[in-house]
C-alpha cells in the first residue's frame, strides 16, 4: 500500500472537482447572467457569452461547474437544466459531425443520408419537443474557425438556434450558449453578421499566478493524498516553475505533482520531497528557494549577468561583460575573485542546475526565477555573517 495518494484520480486534471478557487468571480458574473432564470422567468433569448483565457487557466471547468450550478439553482421550480458540452477540436472537425454530435447528445440518431442543413433542422425541431432545458457548451472555438473557414456560417447557425427556432414557429428552450476560446482572435475569422450574433459578453479567464496555484493545489491536495505528504516548498516550487515556464497552466502543475507523487510511493517515501519534483520535472529547471544553496561567488555571478543585462539591455549577453561586472562586483563588496578557472567552472555548475541558460560565448542569459532584489538581500546577508565572524 502507497502512503501518498488516497485518491489518485482526484487529481488527474480530467477531474472535475466540486468547487474551483480564485475563479468566484468568473463564476458570478456566469451566474448573475440567468438571473430572471434563476427567479423563476422564463428566458426567450438563449444568452451568448464568451469564456476567454489561456490554456489550464479553468474555462472548461468553469462551464461545467457553472451550468451544473445554474442547474440546482432551477430545479427549485420543476426545472431541469441538461448541459451540452463539446469540445469542437475532438467531437466536431465538421458541421456534418458538429450537428450530428449535437443529435446524439439528446439521444438522436443521424442518418448520413442527411445533409449538414437538414441535420441541423431535425436537431432544432427535436429539442423544442424536449421537456427539459439546454445548455451548450462549445469548446476550443478558435481552433475550430480557424480550420473550418471554408464552410463560413457554422457558428452563425449555432448562435442563430433561436431564430431559426422562431421561423418555425416555435419557442426555443435553449437558455444559454458559452463559447470558448484562447483568445478573441478567432471573432475576426468570423464576417461581421456571424460576430454579431456572439454576443457580447466575454468572461476573462487570466492566467493563474504562482500564489493561487499554491492554493488551489492546497485544494487538489485535500481531496487526493494523504496528510502531510506534501511540504510547503514543493508546493511553492510547483507553483513557480507553473507559473514562470507554464504561463500558469494549472494542468501542468497537477501533472507534475502526480508524477512526484508517484514517484514518491515508488521509491518508498511517506512525503514528496523537492528532489521527488525535479525527477517528475526531468529537466534543470532553477527555483528561487534554491538561491540560499549557492556560494557566495555563484551569487555573485548571478549578480553580475543580470547587471550586464541591465546595462546592455539585452537578453543575452557576453561572458566577458558578465566577467566585468563581476570582477567590479568584488571591487565594490568584500567578496572573494574567483581565478578564471573557478569562474568558469561556476559559470558551468549555474548552467546545469538552470539558473543561466548558455547558448554560446556571447549569448549567456539568467532564469526568469532569479530575482535580482532577493540576491541582493542574500548576498547582504552572508556578507553580514562573514563580517561577525
Ligand atoms: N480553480 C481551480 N481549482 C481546482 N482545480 C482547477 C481549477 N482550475 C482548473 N482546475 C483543474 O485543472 C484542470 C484544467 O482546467 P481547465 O478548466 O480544463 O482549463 P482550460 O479549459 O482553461 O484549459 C481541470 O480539469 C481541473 O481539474
Ligand atoms: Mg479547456
Amino acid at each position: 500500500m502507497g502512503k501518498i495518494f488516497r485518491n489518485r484520480d482526484k487529481l488527474s486534471y480530467k477531474y472535475i472537482p466540486e468547487k474551483l478557487p480564485h475563479r468566484e468571480k468568473q463564476l458570478g458574473i456566469f451566474i448573475s447572467v440567468f438571473d430572471d432564470l434563476l427567479s423563476g422567468e422564463k428566458i426567450d433569448f438563449p444568452r451568448t457569452l464568451q469564456f476567454v483565457g489561456v490554456v489550464g487557466s479553468g474555462k472548461t471547468s468553469s462551464s461545467i461547474v457553472g451550468v451544473r450550478k445554474l442547474g440546482e439553482e432551477i430545479r427549485k421550480y420543476g426545472l431541469t437544466l441538461k448541459h451540452i458540452y463539446v469540445n469542437l477540436k475532438i467531437e466536431a472537425t465538421s458541421p456534418f459531425l458538429l450537428y450530428k454530435t449535437l443529435m446524439e447528445k439528446v439521444s438522436m440518431s443521424a442518418s448520413r443520408s442527411l445533409s449538414a442543413e437538414e441535420l441541423l433542422s431535425k436537431f432544432v425541431k427535436k429539442i423544442s419537443k424536449l421537456d427539459y432545458l439546454l445548455f451548450l457548451t462549445f469548446d476550443e472555438v478558435d481552433f475550430f474557425v480557424r480550420k473550418e473557414s471554408k464552410t463560413p456560417g457554422i457558428i452563425y447557425d449555432i448562435s442563430r438556434f433561436y431564430e431559426i427556432l422562431n421561423s418555425n414557429g416555435i419557442k426555443s428552450n435553449i437558455v444559454g450558449i458559452t463559447f470558448i476560446s484562447r483568445s478573441v482572435d478567432w471573432l475576426s475569422y468570423l464576417n461581421p453578421a456571424e460576430a454579431s450574433t456572439i454576443g457580447a459578453l466575454s468572461i476573462l479567464y487570466p492566467p493563474y499566478s504562482k500564489e493561487q496555484i499554491v492554493d488551489i493545489l492546497e485544494y487538489r491536495i485535500s481531496e487526493s493524498l494523504y496528510e502531510n505528504t506534501v511540504s510547503e516548498d514543493v508546493l511553492e516550487y510547483i507553483a513557480e516553475i507553473t507559473s514562470i515556464y507554464r504561463n500558469g497552466d494549472i494542468r501542468y502543475a497537477l501533472d507534475i505533482l502526480l508524477y512526484s507523487g508517484i514517484i514518491a510511493e515508488y521509491e518508498g517515501f511517506s512525503k514528496i520531497t523537492l528532489d521527488h519534483v525535479r525527477k517528475a520535472i526531468g529537466k534543470n529547471l532553477f527555483y528561487s528557494g534554491d538561491i540560499q544553496y549557492l556560494t557566495l561567488e555563484e551569487k555573485s555571478i548571478l549578480l553580475a549577468t543580470i547587471r550586464s543585462i541591465q546595462e546592455s539591455k539585452r537578453m543575452y549577453v557576453p561572458l566577458s561583460l558578465i566577467r566585468k561586472n563581476y570582477e567590479l562586483l568584488t571591487e565594490t563588496l568584500p567578496i572573494r575573485r574567483l581565478n578564471e578557472d573557478s569562474f568558469e567552472l561556476s559559470i558551468q555548475k549555474l548552467v546545469n542546475i538552470g539558473a543561466l541558460e548558455f547558448k554560446g560565448l556571447t549569448r549567456i542569459t539568467v532564469s526568469p526565477a532569479v530575482d535580482e532584489k532577493i540576491l541582493l538581500e542574500k548576498i547582504k546577508q552572508e556578507l553580514k555573517k562573514i563580517a561577525k565572524n
